[in-house]
């Protein structure tokens, strides 16, 4: 992993302050970083919640992996080296753009907790929230919305590569008894405790 350490190279401070960025949007900024098996629902989650938070009048943007993997993290592929760097740079962006004073939805699986827990340090705990779609793996191959299940991809997650379950998720969604618009709003809830 890249540590970009130089010591020619030092931090320059800026006039305008979070609590200045604050106040010109009227909410702090949080990431709200979502986790969970491909095809758990994270994604369709995060777009509904990402909609109501918008007509809420919020400063609100999504990171969606399978997005962000066509731009910035298009050298990317599946092996776990490539997934902790894929994390990493996604972490750098979300904190940057949380310290801007944009509520951040991440939607990546993120299998690994040592770079979940990477992404909360990046953010500072007090601005990043866990929300861990726990959509079993035999219900996602089940629904297999991108019809990956079906094909034998190599490294694919739950299958031949690993997926770490958060330990201490602020929220646990459960896409089997609730709707997307169901889970999108119990995270609402939870957002707005954080930006009030
Ligand atoms: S992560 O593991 O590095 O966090 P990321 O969220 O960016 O993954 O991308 C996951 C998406 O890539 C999945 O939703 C799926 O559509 C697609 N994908 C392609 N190959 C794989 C694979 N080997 N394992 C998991 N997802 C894959």
């Amino acid at each position: 992993m890249a540590t970009g350490r130089n010591e020619n190279i030092v931090w320059h401070p800026n006039k305008v302050t979070r609590e200045d960025r604050q106040r010109v949007l009227g909410h702090p900024g949080l990431v709200v970083w979502f986790t969970g098996l491909s095809g758990s629902g994270k994604s369709t989650i995060a777009v509904e919640l990402e909609k109501m938070l918008n007509e809420d009048g919020k400063a609100v943007y999504l990171l969606d992996g399978d997005n962000i993997r066509h731009g910035i993290n298009a050298d990317l592929g599946f092996s776990d080296e490539d997934r902790n760097e894929n994390i990493r740079r996604i972490s750098e962006i979300a904190a940057l753009f949380q310290d801007a004073g944009i509520i951040t939805l991440v939607s990546f699986i993120s299998p690994f907790r040592k770079m979940r827990e990477y992404a909360r340090e990046r953010a500072g705990s007090e601005h990043f929230m866990e929300v861990y779609v726990s959509t079993d793996f035999e219900t996602c191959c089940q629904r297999d919305p991108k019809g990956l299940y079906k094909k034998n991809i190599k490294n694919f997650t739950g299958k031949d590569s690993t997926y770490e379950a958060p330990l201490h998720p602020e929220l646990v969604l459960d896409t089997i008894d609730t709707t997307p618009a169901e889970c999108a709003k119990m995270v609402y809830e939870e957002i707005k405790k954080r930006i009030r």
